[in-house]
């Protein structure tokens, strides 16, 4: 169980995020929907320190931190435990695929050669590149990429796996291949926070769906209550100008 209670982030002065709440279950999807500048990626950025949050805490299992006294060594044990996925891949152009999902498990979890190897393999298989391992970034299509970036992040088998807008960055028909890997590793019981534009594949995937305006949560159901059957004004008026631009 994952709990974040009253993380709040300003930028100069600017509140991005007000007091937020929430808790995660082990296994469940939460989508975070909400317009451009909502404050969706500082969200994501927050929880694993690459925003330094001005306050609030995380829990997960019994391990608990408060933001505003952190330790080196606590976020040191909060990177562990969660895992991200960038809109950019944010792959090692100069390593392979292999060599790519290998990073993680050898410098932070300090496993062997080998048994960092038997992983990172397992985990392209199941995305389903064994025969991409010896590629380099520069040899991947954009959908490639992102599998490996999303093996990467899972072979370090985190308590919550954090995703960016995925697949924004890929040409439409490179789409499909990386909702897949992601929704199977759903399937498989991972839990994850995703961020996405993509109403449909969030129908798909999410057990809950949160709409984020200005900083707060302002709304949270399935994603038929919220994508079908919004209450709040905020909401019905994000996916009607979600309608005219996207469909
Ligand atoms: N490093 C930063 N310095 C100053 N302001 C920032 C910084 N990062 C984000 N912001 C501001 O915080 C607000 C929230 O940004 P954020 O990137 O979290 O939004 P978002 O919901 O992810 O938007 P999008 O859908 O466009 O990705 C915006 O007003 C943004 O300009
Ligand atoms: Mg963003």
């Amino acid at each position: 169980m994952i709990k974040i209670s009253n993380l709040s982030k300003s930028f100069s002065g600017q509140t991005v995020l007000d007091h937020l709440n929430l808790d995660i279950q082990k296994g469940e999807v939460v989508a975070l929907i909400g317009s451009s500048g909502a404050g969706k990626s500082t969200f994501l950025r927050s929880l694993n320190y690459l925003e330094t949050p001005d306050s609030g805490s995380i829990q997960i299992d019994d391990f608990k931190v408060d933001f505003s006294q952190i330790t080196q060594d606590e976020i040191l044990t909060l990177r562990r435990k969660l895992s991200m996925v960038f809109q950019q891949f944010n792959l090692f152009e100069r390593r392979t695929a292999l060599d790519n999902v290998k990073e993680g498990l050898v410098v932070v979890k300090k496993l062997s050669d080998e048994e960092a190897t038997k992983i990172a393999k397992e985990e392209l298989a199941k995305v389903g590149l064994s025969d991409r391992q010896q590629h380099y970034p520069r040899h991947l299509s954009g959908g490639q990429k992102q599998r490996v970036a999303l093996a990467r992040a899972l072979a370090m088998k985190p308590a919550i796996l954090l995703l960016d807008e995925p697949t924004s960055a890929l040409d439409p028909e490179l789409v499909g291949e990386v909702e897949k890997s992601i929704a199977d590793a759903a399937k498989s019981g991972q839990t994850m926070v995703l961020v996405s534009h993509d109403m449909s594949f969030v129908a798909q995937v999410a057990d809950k769906v949160l709409f984020l305006d200005k900083g707060k949560i302002i709304e949270t159901g399935t994603p038929d209550e919220i994508i079908n059957h919004p209450k709040e004004e905020r909401t019905k008026e994000f996916f009607a100008s979600y309608k005219r631009t996207y469909i």
